[in-house]
């Protein structure tokens, strides 16, 4: 048999940088009331989220996605001609083919990536980093840009009263590379198809087409709560032992942000020390889907409330149903 030279790489990788970018467009609850029956009481009892960011005239998931990138490429301080391979998760860029990772990857300068989209809901962010690390010690590509991009506002049904007031767009970048230690722990993720019918998208675009009826996105929240607050809650727990760590030895936890009661649920789970700086950014930027993970990276290290090198746990989870977790040393 002829022998085929595999490839190698260095033995850990590391987030290098992170970006975010949120669209100019602050929509409070009180804006939604004219859609859904609801209060800005209730929602923000029930979810957290007193206000979320919409695109505006002249923003998108492209705006968004180069903004994030650009700043995560910038604050890594590398030659963008050594990033490999450029990730983009998002399940609202409306072409089906091709997919938008090469574009922004001309357009960021990149010359010559392995570039490509991923789906992967709110666990999108965490899959692609997943699929980074593995690229990066493998020896695939010197550094991998992940991005996760999200224009939710346009596939979000406002007359629905279960998902109106629940998202907002927005994106988030890292910039993935070798390190001398290790800084990603080893991904947990999995999937359940067999509840492909919790979180939904109203129409294929078939019938899209036959009805004239834009799809947007629907979903049966007790469910996915449910879901979230016992599988997933096991699932993080699982993220610290494939780490080899204990809740104290955490210093930041950014899970998905869905809602703030979920949140609170897994903080009890995981039994955190009250000095775990914990990601509350769906207050106000609502639930991004593969977004809210670097979003709420980006926005702890900038307010000064977690610092570069400290610990986090950090968990993705939505449609699919798909979740994907890790720790990871804070850029
Ligand atoms: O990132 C993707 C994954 N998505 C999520 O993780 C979302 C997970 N689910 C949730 O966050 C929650 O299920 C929701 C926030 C979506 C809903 O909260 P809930 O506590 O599960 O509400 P519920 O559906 O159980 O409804 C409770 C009550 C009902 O009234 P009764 O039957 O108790 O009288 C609803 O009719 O709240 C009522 N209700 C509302 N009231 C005011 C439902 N929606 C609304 C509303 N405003 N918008």
């Amino acid at each position: 048999m002829t022998e085929i030279k595999a490839s190698t790489g260095p033995k850990y990788a590391r987030i290098y940088s992170v970006g975010s970018a949120t669209p100019s467009r602050v929509i409070d609850n009180e804006f939604l009331l004219q859609y859904i029956d609801s209060s800005d009481e209730w929602i923000t009892q029930r979810t957290g989220i007193k206000e979320r960011r919409w695109v505006a005239e002249g923003e998108n998931i492209e705006t968004l996605a180069m903004e994030a990138a650009g700043k995560a490429i910038e604050r890594a301080g590398i030659d963008r001609a050594e990033i490999g391979a450029v990730i983009l998760s998002t399940i609202s860029h409306y072409h089906q083919t091709p997919a938008l990772a090469p574009k922004l990857a001309h357009q960021l300068g990149i010359p010559d990536a392995a570039a490509y989209d991923i789906s992967a809901a709110c666990a999108g962010f965490c899959y692609g980093l997943a699929q980074a690390e593995s690229i990066v010690r493998a020896g695939q590509a010197k550094y991998v840009l992940v991005i996760a991009g999200e224009v939710i506002s346009e596939i979000t049904n406002l007359e629905d009263r279960g998902t109106a007031f629940l998202f907002g767009d927005g994106a988030g970048a890292v910039i993935v590379g070798p390190s001398e230690t290790n800084g990603i722990g080893p991904v947990v993720w999995g999937s359940d198809g067999g509840q492909e019918n919790v979180i939904w998208q109203t129409a294929d675009w078939h019938t899209a087409v036959e009805t004239g009826v834009f799809p947007k996105l629907g979903m049966d929240g007790r469910a996915v709560f449910k879901w979230a607050t016992s599988f997933i809650a096991r699932a993080t727990k699982k993220c610290l032992d494939g780490a080899g760590l204990t809740p104290d030895q955490l210093d930041v936890f950014i899970p998905h942000q869905a809602n703030d009661r979920i949140t609170d649920t897994l903080l009890r789970y995981l039994k955190l020390p009250e000095t775990v700086v914990v990601a509350r950014t769906i207050r106000q930027l609502g639930n991004n889907s593969a977004a809210t993970v670097p979003m709420a990276m980006d926005a702890l290290l900038s307010s000064g409330e977690a610092t570069s090198g400290q610990t986090a746990l950090i968990i993705g989870f939505g449609a699919g149903l798909v979740y994907a977790g890790q720790v990871i040393t804070l850029p």
